[in-house]
């Protein structure tokens, strides 16, 4: 048991394998940092879930990987982040000793401070869309600020085949977006850690006036913040280990993570939740 806070892991949950965009971008920015992934690709997706549903898997997945000492946990699904992370944050740790964050709060931050004419779109899953999270967030900080949202159910099982970048995809975005393209909007949220893979047939969807806001990216820095302000960073200059949990199929796992993360991963582990 690793008893210095610094050393302990961050931990990472997502429903699948999405989560693996923010855990690029949080190993891109601290290389030195260990992390612990958590997939529930038994139950994947959660984006056509009830709250209800999402929230029983969130949970029992999270108090899974809660058994590993970590220092932090990222929940990196935004249909969780939406639906459950009040329910996160009890089943962590409701004293705080172990910040929990979700990838909503980043995502909205950023678009509001890159929007120049408050005119904000926002693409997620169907819980993601139906919660209203992106919109709640966006209100409350700037109520004059326009939201159209939109979901964008086939995102997910395309970027998960690796059609990321086909007539297929671009069809599928076309249909999704071009409600959007009518609403004058300058900043698009990719509310789903999927959508990232994507990125490239939204760009050209939307055009050159759309900015893209990773939420993957904007809570890297904010975690990055966080364990800087507690003092939890890791000092070692050698480089973090990653380790992988995933509730079925790790080989696919394996297979598809190597095209979000741009390489092998090096261990993923079965782990089997009781239903
Ligand atoms: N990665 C999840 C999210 O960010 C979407 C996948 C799912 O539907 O479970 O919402």
């Amino acid at each position: 048991m690793v008893t210095n806070r610094q050393e302990r892991a961050i931990g990472i949950f997502d429903s699948g394998i999405g989560g693996l965009t923010v855990l690029k971008a949080i190993a891109e920015l601290m290389p030195a940092e260990h992390i612990v992934y958590m997939g529930d690709t038994a139950r994947v997706p959660y984006g056509s879930k009830s709250a209800a549903m999402v929230t029983r898997c969130a949970t029992q997945a999270v108090g899974r990987l809660m058994t590993i000492p970590l220092k932090m946990v990222v929940i990196a699904c935004n249909t969780a982040s939406a639906c459950s992370l009040g329910a996160l944050v009890e089943t962590v740790d409701r004293t705080g000793a172990v910040p929990v964050i979700g990838v909503i709060g980043p995502g909205a931050h950023e678009a509001l401070a890159r929007s120049r004419n408050g005119r904000i779109g926002v693409i997620g899953t169907d819980s993601t869309i139906r919660q209203g999270a992106y919109q709640h967030v966006v209100k409350t900080l700037a109520p004059d600020t326009m939201v159209t949202a939109q979901a964008c159910p086939l995102f997910v099982p395309l970027a998960e085949e690796g059609w990321v970048d086909n007539e297929v995809t671009e069809a599928a975005a076309r249909r999704y977006l071009d409600p959007l393209r009518t609403r004058n909007i300058d900043t698009l949220i990719l509310g789903c850690t999927h959508y990232p893979l994507l990125k490239g047939v939204i760009a050209t969807v939307m055009g050159p006036d759309v900015q893209l806001i990773d939420s993957a990216e904007a809570t890297a820095r904010e975690v990055k913040a966080l364990l800087h302000a507690r003092g939890l960073e890791r000092a070692s200059g050698e480089p973090g280990k990653h380790a992988f949990m995933v509730t079925d199929a790790p080989e696919r796992f394996a297979r598809v993570g190597e095209i979000f993360l741009g390489r092998p991963l090096e261990r993923v582990e079965l782990v089997i939740l009781q239903a």
